[in-house]
């Protein structure tokens, strides 16, 4: 292969970052003795369905962030990742449960100056990202998120948007500006680290991922595309129930 060939085919290059650290207190005791990402949704431990995503959307190598008691048991889940058709499958360990920003720089060292794709490991979606980071391949700079409309916009990120832009982002608010909350699907350049970097804890005393994406709003390089399909958590006893369903239904498991 010639050098054009590789630089070119290394700016196509974009990796995947799967968050599954943090403790599952949400749902105690169910992640007493193990951690949420590791629970059942239908028929598969729920890691997999991110992991699915990525590997759906044309990414070859990820880096799974974890951490609590239980990291251990990713590795015999999950091994090489030679299961999802992955080249390279990645492992670090957040101490404590600092944030998803917090979580998000332990794979700085990784990702080096590539593209990255980062899905919460409880983020479970009905169809297809591809189109989306295709796009994102195509953007010379900046982030990328997905919106998604919902019912109760106040236990997200809630998007304000003018003008066909994001203007701000809010977690959690108590008034939501909008409907439309961001999905925990966010697409980065490499800069994404010295963001991190520069944050301070929240008033919950986490390193708030809505920050780094408010900050690339001040900066004029965050764009958005809705989601298709649709789109749940996971991290609650109702949104863990609802994951399974829609799942099921997905698969023909169940009857609507
Ligand atoms: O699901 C989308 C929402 O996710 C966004 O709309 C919010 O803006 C975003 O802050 C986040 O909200 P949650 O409060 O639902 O996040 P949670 O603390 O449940 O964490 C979600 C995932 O992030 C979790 O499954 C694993 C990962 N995580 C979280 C924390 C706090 C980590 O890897 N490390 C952490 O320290």
């Amino acid at each position: 292969m010639d050098l054009k060939t590789i630089t070119e085919r290394r700016r196509g290059w974009v990796k995947g970052i799967v968050l599954a650290g943090g403790l599952g207190k949400r749902l105690y005791p169910l992640t007493k003795i193990t951690n949420k990402h590791l629970l059942p949704i239908y028929n598969k431990p729920m890691i997999y369905y991110p992991i699915e995503t990525l590997v759906d959307a044309g990414i070859k190598e990820i880096v799974v962030v974890t951490g609590g008691n239980h990291a251990g048991e990713f590795l015999r889940l999950l091994g090489n990742g030679q299961e999802f058709g992955l080249n390279h499958l990645h492992y670090a360990y957040q101490e404590g449960e600092g944030g998803i920003a917090d979580a998000l720089k332990l794979a700085e060292h990784l990702v080096g100056d590539d593209k990255l794709v980062v899905i919460l490991g409880d983020n479970i979606i009905e169809k297809s990202i591809r189109k989306q980071v295709e796009r994102f391949k195509k953007q010379r700079q900046g982030a990328r998120i997905l919106l998604k409309k919902v019912s109760d916009p106040q236990r997200f990120g809630v998007a304000e948007i003018k003008n066909g832009k994001v203007v701000s982002i809010e977690e959690k608010p108590k008034k939501p500006k909008s409907d439309y909350i961001v999905t925990g699907i966010y697409m980065y350049d490499s800069k994404v680290f010295d963001i991190a970097r520069s944050l301070k804890p929240s008033g919950r005393g986490e390193l708030e991922i809505t920050d780094v994406n408010n900050a690339y709003i001040k900066k004029g390089q965050l764009t958005y595309d809705f989601l298709d399909g649709w789109w749940t958590d996971s991290g609650t006893v109702d949104s863990l129930l609802k994951a399974n369903n829609l799942v099921a239904r997905l698969k023909g498991g169940k009857k609507k």
